[in-house]
Formats: structure tokens, sequence, C-alpha cells
């Protein structure tokens, strides 16, 4: 009866599963603060990519650990990077799995910060024309769908257009529409080795009190051409994906960060909380505050429950 009357449905498809990618071959390392979470190399990553493609999981979101860092942060247009090279080698080997690629700069600069410095400042402008390289060479690798990250002023136009001009018309756009400047991502930045050298992220990513901000964030993204907007954290920022949803009606995705797993993770580890529970329940207030689209560490353990 109560299956029979349930509101809010949970299911693999509604899940993108993130990936850290790492240089080199048969690499396989878990990151400290994220039990159950590895950094891989790309034939590892096409491994557990296929794992979730089996598991009824909709796509992978790529992040990247370059060899090398520069202050513009290069690599992240560098065709031959593990990101470029893990989109290449998914789209061969499990072309039904959606392959989505995070667009940013701060996996990519020696500073750590998610773009171009001018006196310890991000330069808006000149890192929009960083991104955009990025966001055409994941696109021309065969990425499905580019998720600018970085929370700069009129990126999406610029990628949008950038795409459109070579040819990548199909190539949709999942913005970061609304990213708060968290505590939680931290244990992503140990993962991705993406944590500024100093300062923060404040100058361009959202302040936790602000709701009614987030919608014009939205309306912006979506005004440029963003098909996919996306709330980050989840769970702390439960109204605003409800308000975002409510107000917009468009494809709604919410990030279940890095923070937000370590948790659940760290609490179950104790034997404090029931893990199965906790992390099903999290993920159906995730979908009932109005998520279509999850993105979440859990995805394969949740996968698997629900099968
Ligand atoms: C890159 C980026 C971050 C996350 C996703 N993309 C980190 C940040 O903004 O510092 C966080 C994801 C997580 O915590 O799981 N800018």
């Amino acid at each position: 009866m109560r299956a029979l009357v349930r509101e809010t449905r949970l299911s693999p498809e509604n899940f993108i599963y993130p990936l850290f990618v790492v240089p080199g071959e048969g690499r396989r390392r878990e990151v400290p603060s994220m039990p159950g979470v590895y950094q891989l190399s790309v034939d590892e990553a096409v491994q557990e990519a296929r794992l979730a493609n089996a598991e009824g999981i909709s796509g992978v979101l790529l992040f990247g650990l370059p060899d090398n860092k520069d202050d513009v942060g290069s690599a992240a247009f560098d065709p031959e990077a593990p990101v470029q090279s893990a989109v290449r080698a998914l789209k061969l080997e499990v072309p039904d799995l959606l392959v989505v690629t995070d667009v940013c700069l701060c996996e990519y600069t020696s500073h750590g910060h998610c773009g171009i410095l001018i006196d310890d400042e991000i330069e808006n402008d000149g890192t929009v024309e960083q991104l955009t390289r990025a966001a055409l060479s994941h696109a021309s690798a065969g990425a499905d769908i580019v998720a600018p990250s970085d929370m700069m002023d009129g990126r999406v136009g610029r990628i949008r257009e950038a795409l459109d001009a070579g040819g990548f018309v199909n190539t949709a756009i999942m913005s970061y529409a609304a990213k708060y400047c968290s505590a939680f991502y931290g244990p992503f930045r140990d993962a991705a080795d993406s944590a500024p050298a100093f300062g923060d992220r404040r100058s361009h990513q959202m302040d936790p009190a602000n709701a009614a901000e987030a919608l014009r964030e939205v309306a912006l993204d979506l005004d440029e051409g963003a098909d996919i907007v996306m709330v980050k954290p989840a769970v702390t920022y439960l109204d605003v994906i409800a308000r975002v949803k409510e107000e917009f009606g468009v494809p709604t995705a919410a990030y279940h960060v890095s923070g937000e797993y370590a948790m659940l993770k760290a609490a179950a580890a104790r034997g404090w909380i029931d893990e199965r529970r906790a992390m099903l329940e999290t993920l159906t207030a995730i979908r009932r505050a109005g998520a279509d689209i999850i993105i979440t560490y859990y995805a394969r353990e949740a996968a698997r429950a629900l099968a």
C-alpha cells in the first residue's frame, strides 16, 4: 500500500556518478576522506563506468587530475589530458552511458583558484575564455553534456555560442547555477587536489544565507542557454532546490557533495547510523524537494540498494 501511494520515486536513472580521473594505467587509489571513492586511471574509470551502466545509472561526471598545472590552467583544454582521454574511451566502450564533464580551472591551476588571477583576484572575462576552450575540448572528445562549475559571469552564454559555432549543437550544458560557498566541499578538494593555495572562493560562490539570489543566478544561466540547472550542495539547500524547480520547471539537478557523503560514511563507520537507510532517506529527500537529477558518490551503492 505504501508503495502504491508513494509520491516520490528514486531510481538509478536519476543518478549521475562522479569519477576522478588520473594519468597512467591500472591506478586505483582510495580518497582517504571519501571511503569508497577512488582516483582512477582511464582504464579503471571505464571499468567503474561499465559497472555503473549495468546498474542502471544514467551517467558519469568526470573530474581530472592533470600531470602538470600552471597559473592559467592550460591542462584544462589539453586533448591528451585525463578527462579528454576518458571521454573518448567511455564513448567507445560504454556508449549508452551519458558522459558529463566538469568545466572549471581549479584542478588545473597551480594556485588552485577557479580562474586566471590578476593581483590575486580572479579576472572574470579571461577566465571565461579559458573555460570555453575547456568546454570545446570536452565536446570534441565526445562529451554529451558540459557542466561549468566555476560560477564566473557570462560563461554559459559564451560556451553555448562557441559550441554552436564549433558544430556541437547537440552538446548540452548543465550549469552549476546556484553553487554556494560551502564547507562541504572539503573532501572533494583532497580528491581533486584543488584547494586554493590562499584565500577562498567567496568572490564568486554564493553566500549560504541567500535564496532569492539563487533564483536570479538560475534565471541568468537559463537566459544564456543552460539546458539543466544545478543547486549545490543538496541537503543544506533543499529549500533552494524546491524554489528553483517551482519557479522555472526546468530539468533540475542537485549535487550531493563530498562532505555530505563523508558525514554519512563517518557516522556509519562508527555504527552511529544505519547507512543504507540514511543514504536512501537522504537521496529521497533531495528528489522530494524537486531534483530530477542527483549527482552523488552513493550512486552505485544506492542503485544496488534499490535493485
Ligand atoms: C570545482 C568543483 C568543486 C566541486 C565540484 N566542482 C569544488 C569547489 O568548488 O571547490 C565540489 C564537489 C564536491 O564537494 O563533491 N570547482
